[in-house]
């Protein structure tokens, strides 16, 4: 089915080809639009349903990673002369707040080459969230915080072999550091879940302090080792109608797919981005021509960096509709595609390469035009979920499979 809608959006049979080789200078020149992403693979505890880059936290292995990541932002950096306007700055993992005390240092080497105008964001670990940590990531210029709460049920926390946090310490540390965004991470359509679980969990959230939550439906990865048995569609697309219809009706505004906020200011994404410059082991680089994917093995990163070179893995050089589709598909993740923004970013209208799908997509009701504006209905941001999970599990799930084992890949052809 991928390769099918692949074949026919991208108007061409040609397969996405990710090649184990790599510019030496990376053309974000004039990428406008451009954000910034920094890995940090480490977590105290390993979560066998997580399909992310990352190892078990020691600290001196952290230091010397961290040491490696800023050589890598120098490395890209200094490839320009004057320093670069970029939207925002985003720390994932892993647990990035587990390297709180280092992250004002990778911010000032960030800040030695990027101006970074939208705000800083990082994520956290429950157990991360006291007074203490906070203060250190807030003077470090932190502003968006998002914390991997994925339920506050007890039940639903053991079903994810995750264990209980100390709720009122999360509140209380809360209350005391105050951050622009505040977003906690919950994981739904777990077995047995039920609409009040989830109802409740978004209700406790906002009430604790978060202005944003994300709310993403269980992805059965195969290169994860986990047993959770995912729940069936039918009942995944109720709860997912559920949960947007009751956000919708008490207010809460949906700013993508999965994500809703209670203050029309709070956000935290990294992923809709025109383009983006990855740092750090598994970062991903999105550029106008091409799409690039640094090495998930530590060891060979730094191999890399003590060599001056760059840490990519794989480079995919996007022909135009791939590219266009690429964009298209995570732009549309916002739930909002404008065919003015499209143009200028491709020189060429979005009607004219796309409007026999477009005319079919407001036919099934999937979206609705406003002024130059495609807004996803309900039953399209069901099926771009859906879709989203055949493409997770299509790409994503294979790639990073291979890439676990794999430090440099010969080739992934998708
Ligand atoms: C890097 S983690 C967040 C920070 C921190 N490491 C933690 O776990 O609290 C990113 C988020 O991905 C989501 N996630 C991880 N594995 C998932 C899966 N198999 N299905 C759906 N969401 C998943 C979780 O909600 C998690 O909070
Ligand atoms: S969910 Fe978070 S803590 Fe658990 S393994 Fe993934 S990144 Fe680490």
């Amino acid at each position: 089915m991928t390769t099918l809608t692949r074949a026919w959006l991208t108007r061409s049979f040609q397969p996405f080809t990710f090649k184990n080789e790599y510019d030496t200078k990376l053309a974000f020149a004039e990428c406008k639009g451009l954000g910034l992403y920094v890995h940090i693979p480490f977590c105290r505890q390993l979560c066998s349903f997580c399909p992310y880059c990352k190892e078990l936290y020691n600290a001196k292995v952290c230091d010397e990673y961290i040491d490696h990541l800023i050589q890598e932002i120098h490395i890209v950096g200094s490839q320009l002369t004057e320093k670069k306007h970029v939207t925002s700055l985003y720390f994932g993992g892993g647990t990035p707040a587990l390297a709180a005390g280092r992250i004002g240092e990778i911010v000032s080497a960030i800040q030695e080459h990027f101006i970074i105008t939208e705000g800083i964001g990082l994520e956290l670990h429950p157990d991360n969230v006291n007074g203490e940590t906070l203060t250190i990531l807030r003077s470090a210029g932190v502003s968006k915080i998002s914390i991997g709460i994925q339920s506050f049920g007890d039940k639903y926390l053991s079903i994810l072999g995750r264990k209980n946090f100390n709720l009122a310490q999360i509140s209380a540390a809360l209350k005391k550091v105050p951050f622009e965004t505040v977003s906690m991470d919950f994981i739904f359509a777990l077995p047995g879940q039920t609409f009040e679980d989830l109802k409740a969990d978004i209700e406790t959230a906002f009430s604790i302090g978060a202005n944003h939550i994300a709310i993403y439906p269980f992805i059965d990865f195969t290169l994860t080792n986990s047993t959770i048995k995912p729940m069936g569609k039918q009942e995944k697309r109720k709860q997912l109608d559920d949960i947007t219809l009751y956000c919708q009706t008490i207010g809460y505004v949906r700013d993508s797919i999965w994500t809703f906020s209670n203050t029309p200011s709070a956000k935290y994404s990294s992923m809709t981005r025109d383009n983006f410059l990855g740092f750090g082991c598994s970062a991903t680089t999105l550029l106008h021509d091409q799409f690039k994917i640094n090495t998930f093995s530590v060891t060979e990163y730094q191999k890399r960096i003590d060599n001056n070179t760059l840490p990519t893995s794989l480079t995919l050089h996007f022909t135009k509709c791939q590219r266009m589709i690429y964009y298209l598909f995570w732009t549309a993740y916002s739930t909002k595609v404008n065919s003015q923004e499209f143009e200028d970013f491709f020189g060429v209208p979005l009607k004219k390469i796309y409007g026999f799908e477009l005319w079919i997509a407001k036919k099934l009701g999937f979206v609705i035009e406003e002024r130059g504006t495609y807004r996803m209905t309900l039953k399209g941001a069901f099926y771009y979920h859906y879709y989203e999970n055949y493409y997770t599990l299509a790409y994503i799930d294979k790639m990073w499979g291979i890439m676990r084992h794999e430090a440099f890949p010969r080739e992934i052809i998708m």
